[in-house]
């Protein structure tokens, strides 16, 4: 099957050509149902999590330091913070309005999709659920999350007004990550992931450059600085991860990405500076043009300082045990059950006691 020229899929929206890529202002949903049905192999997208907070009058209310979904996020070291948005406030009736608006949302890019094109989608871990189970309602196959480990702002705070009664106790942990879906456009009945790879280029997901599967845990970092100055979106994603997912979205390294939700570009601006041609789309004017703006800067930068960070340790690490012919987790346990089982043998067949964690904390 061939690929679609690019400008053709403007389908008469304002378009700028950047590279290889192509950004439009259209409404996503508009755009969707325009597109020829399987015409493009991939979808990375970090959509408004909680369908309000991007609301033209939420925006307002944010740009105005006025209440709405946007607060600011209490301060425990003395930096001014700026507004997040708040889901654990989305009432009964916001809810249906998300899984109604990731339904029909899905059931356009399931359309729009090659058959195993593959979508990774943001969200938070408190409206993860609703969000993903609204995708497989409207055709869309889970195929997982992806894991990515980040420092948010979210909890960890002691229970409110009582900070001092209750000193030992936190109302929820400490947030440490942000999943990502990870989905698929089911393949035709009877087909495997090589006929779609042969016949669509996709079905699978494309190896790391040394030869290792990707894997769905990431070390992450938070969006740089010198990001952030290029890009004054508030949910602007760092390029050192979204480069990662650009690369393993397209199996054969070719193909059109698209990014329905693209804000600033981040996404284009990942894949351009792969060599590969994404198509981003936003609603809101002032966002479109700060993504012409955006995609080159961002797309020139060097993002190798984020492997130097200590984190980047642990991705070798998790690189090492991939690789490694033992599995260092399975060794471990069954150490610690032939040990178990030598200081129990005068009380074999009985099950051992409960024993209290050593040393874990
Ligand atoms: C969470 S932000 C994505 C930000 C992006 N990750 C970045 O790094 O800049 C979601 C974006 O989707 C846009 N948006 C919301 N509804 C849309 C729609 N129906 N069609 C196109 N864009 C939409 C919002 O204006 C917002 O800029």
């Amino acid at each position: 099957m061939k690929t679609a020229n690019l400008s053709s899929l403007a389908v008469g929206y304002p378009s700028h050509v950047i590279g290889q890529s192509l950004i439009l202002q259209a409404d996503c949903f508009e755009w969707l149902s325009r597109v020829p049905e399987n015409s493009i192999h991939a979808i990375i997208t970090d959509p408004p999590y909680g369908v309000k907070e991007y609301e033209f009058d939420q925006l307002q209310k944010r740009a105005n330091g006025n209440g709405g979904t946007w607060r600011i996020p209490p301060s425990f070291d003395g930096h001014m913070r700026s507004p997040l948005p708040r889901f654990t406030a989305l009432n009964q009736k916001e809810r249906e309005s998300l899984r109604h608006f990731f339904v029909e949302w899905a059931r356009l890019a399931v359309k729009a999709l090659r058959p195993g094109g593959h979508v990774f989608i943001a969200s938070n871990a408190f409206i993860s659920h609703l969000t993903f189970s609204a995708l497989v309602e409207g055709g869309l196959e889970f195929r997982g999350e992806i894991i990515r480990l980040v420092r948010t702002l979210r909890g960890g705070d002691r229970p409110k007004n009582a900070e001092k009664e209750f000193p030992q106790v936190s109302s929820m942990p400490r947030g440490c990550y942000e999943p990502w879906g990870l989905f698929r456009k089911p393949l035709p009945k009877g087909m495997t992931v090589a006929d779609c790879l042969r016949e669509f280029q996709t079905g699978g997901l494309r190896r790391l450059p040394n030869g290792n599967p990707f894997c769905d845990v990431i070390f992450s970092e938070r969006t740089p600085g010198q990001e952030r100055k290029i890009a004054n979106h508030p949910s602007l994603k760092p390029q050192s991860l979204l480069r990662q997912l650009v690369y393993v979205a397209l199996p054969l390294g070719e193909g059109i990405i698209v990014d329905p939700f693209m804000g600033s570009g981040s996404t284009v601006a990942a894949a351009e500076a792969q060599g590969l041609s994404c198509i981003g789309i936003e609603r809101y004017r002032e966002y479109f043009e700060m993504s012409t703006r955006a995609i080159p800067a961002l797309a020139a930068l060097d993002v190798s300082p984020w492997a130097q960070h200590p984190w980047g340790r642990q991705v070798r690490l998790f690189d090492e045990m991939l690789r490694s012919p033992i599995d260092p987790i399975g060794e471990h346990l069954a150490q610690a059950r032939s040990s178990d089982a030598g200081r129990n043998g005068a009380a074999a067949g009985r099950r051992a006691p409960r024993k209290t964690p050593v040393g874990l904390f």
